[in-house]
């Protein structure tokens, strides 16, 4: 697994400092004044130094480790997914492609051995390795011989809607991120056609889907462009391909921030329109291009959530099940409904197909855990997901590395600890498609 490179954010300072010492000079006097001029400088540059930690400029403070951070994170990036910092997916081995695809895998050999479909990568113990892409050429063979339509492509067909999956809940770290990665990245394998949005300024879902945030944003490029008040760009303009086949990306950024701003001003001004409709309208241009959205929300309940709220035709709100949290959700509850309230009284349609609770980092062998997951399942019955995702240190540590449990390899990890973690992320997002296809009337 590859190691983060922490280095001193000031070494290039010392380094060049050193670099100047060690510089040779003609003679000694000449070498005597340029050195005079040095500690000069030098001692300027430390009093103005110490001037700023005196006055303490917190904005400068806060800008150069912001500063530091980020060209730290993109060092980072750069050595873990060298050379040009871009993403690949990993190969899949014959038995996770024919799980996939919901074949057999000696059906997968066969159709090799016949020539059929793509060729898979051969190693040299002749085991089979399927790419994503591999992948859904496959989907694209089967189904024409599929004994049902959508068999092996899932998605829409005529007079289905979009479903647009809004995954929620203010409280931080409930797992949202996690969850919509997973979900999104698993339906794509499935042969969904996938649009996963992060409409949190913190912008974890667009890091974990190697695009930074800092660097690759200047310009803009998140659903905010789209949904802006003045002057709105077409929804297209901020989508990107992934390196998935069938999963697309609409990063976030800090930009995003501008809506919570400008709302309260548009508002005021008479020209926000409903302003809960934005994500809706921006997404209908792209209706026909997508069998499923995911919104990644930010962890608290403004202007972005109760628009991605108002979009969703399926809400997935996660609980980390443990008091302060169950508590927290609480809240988050009832403030959605009161101001949904006021939503639907300026005439919003706030019909739905679907609400599910979903448990996040659960330990079945905690006992106060349990008390409260049999206490929200007794109160919210089916709403709550039969299947939870488990608390497992692969999970956390392919996050570390910016990656999901589809993405990182087995053999990284103790197999049984692998194992567990994948069955129980699968099943949250099976569960969820089965809700899908019910909504499509299947
Ligand atoms: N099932 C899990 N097992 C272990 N660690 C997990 C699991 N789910 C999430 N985590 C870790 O918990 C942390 C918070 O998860 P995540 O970022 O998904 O939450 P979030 O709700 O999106 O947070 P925020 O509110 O800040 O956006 C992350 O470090 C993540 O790697
Ligand atoms: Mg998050």
């Amino acid at each position: 697994m590859p190691v983060f490179v922490v280095s001193d954010p000031q070494a290039t300072t010392k380094s060049r400092n050193t670099l100047r010492e060690s510089d040779s000079f003609g003679n000694s006097h000449e070498k005597q004044a340029i050195n005079a001029k040095f500690r000069e400088h030098e001692a300027g540059a430390r009093e103005q130094i110490s001037n700023t930690s005196v006055h303490e400029d917190l904005n400068a403070v806060i800008r150069q480790h912001s500063e530091w951070l980020a060209s730290q994170l993109h060092a980072q990036r750069e050595s873990l997914f060298p050379p040009d910092a871009s993403k690949t997916m990993r190969k899949f081995m014959s038995g996770e492609a024919a799980a996939l695809l919901g074949v057999n895998d000696s059906y997968l050999r066969k159709l090799h051995l016949d020539g059929k479909g793509p060729s898979p990568e051969v190693t040299p113990g002749n085991r089979r390795h399927y790419s994503a892409q591999d992948i859904q050429d496959l989907r694209v063979l089967l189904e024409k011989t599929a004994r049902k339509p959508g068999d092996y492509l899932p998605g829409r067909r005529e007079g289905d809607h979009l479903q647009i999956i809004g995954v929620m809940n203010f409280k931080g770290g409930s797992g949202k991120t996690t969850t919509s990665a997973h979900l999104a990245q698993r339906l794509a394998l499935l042969g969904y056609r996938v649009l996963a949005i992060d409409l949190d300024p913190q912008a974890s879902l667009t890091a974990l889907h190697g695009v930074q945030p800092e660097f690759d944003l200047e310009d803009g490029g998140t659903l905010y462009d789209a949904i802006r008040y003045d002057d709105p760009e077409p929804i297209r303009a901020v989508i990107r391909p992934t390196y998935i086949p069938n999963l697309d990306l609409i990063p976030g950024n800090l930009e995003l921030m501008e809506f919570e701003h400008e709302t309260p001003r548009a508002l005021a001004q008479g020209n926000a329109g409903l302003f809960f409709f934005r994500v809706k309208e921006a997404l209908s241009q792209v209706d026909e291009d997508y069998d499923v959205v995911v919104i990644d929300c930010p962890p608290q309940l403004g202007f972005l959530t109760m628009s991605a709220l108002s979009a969703s035709t399926g809400v997935l709100v996660t609980i980390h099940p443990e008091m302060l949290d169950v508590m927290s959700m609480s809240q988050f509850l009832r403030m959605t409904a009161d101001l949904m309230d006021v939503i639907a009284e300026s005439g919003a349609d706030m019909s739905h197909d679907w609400m599910r609770y979903v448990l996040t980092r659960y330990e079945p062998a905690d006992a106060p855990q349990n008390r409260i997951v049999a206490f929200l399942r007794t109160m919210y019955g089916e709403s709550v997901l039969n299947a939870q995702m488990l608390k497992s240190t692969a999970i956390s540590d392919a996050g570390l590395t910016k990656q999901t449990l589809y993405e990182v390899e087995r053999s990284a990890f103790t197999r049984s600890t692998y194992d567990r973690a994948i069955e129980s992320v699968n099943a949250v997002n099976d569960e969820i498609a089965v809700l899908i296809q019910k909504t499509w009337g299947r």
